[in-house]
């Protein structure tokens, strides 16, 4: 039901893990599946310069997470905002359509550790 990309980014995922310090942590769930996804990233200057994740989830889960922490290193913090699920399901050349929402985790999770950084920079 996956293609190879799919396949190879939940085999081999990329920036699994923590980081010690992170600038900003999300963590999201899907209600439905009862899946986790949480997202650590670090900004230095606006620039995000690392990114990981925890998934406690499902196939395309893991290589959306996988996928969208290799998509948002380098960006700035307003670029990596506009990352949606739609550009990582493109990036992975596709997910089953059951499995879309799936990738929507990773986008709300970097939203949400975004948000996290800037209630910790407010302060
Ligand atoms: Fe829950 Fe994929 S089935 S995130």
């Amino acid at each position: 039901m996956y293609n190879d990309k799919v396949m190879e980014n939940f085999a081999h995922p990329q920036n699994v893990g923590e980081i010690a310090d992170p600038s900003g942590v999300g963590i999201v769930g899907n209600a439905s599946c009862g899946d986790i996804m949480k997202m650590y990233l670090k900004i230095e200057n606006d620039v995000i310069t690392d990114a990981k994740f925890q998934t406690f989830g499902c196939a395309a889960a893991i290589a959306s997470s996988s996928m969208a922490t290799q998509m948002v290193i380098g960006k700035t913090v307003e670029e990596a905002l506009k990352l949606t699920n739609s550009q990582v399901v493109e990036a992975l050349e596709g997910l089953p359509p059951q499995k879309i929402h799936c990738s929507v985790l990773a986008e709300d999770a970097i939203k949400a550790a975004i948000e996290d950084y800037r209630s910790k920079e407010q302060k």
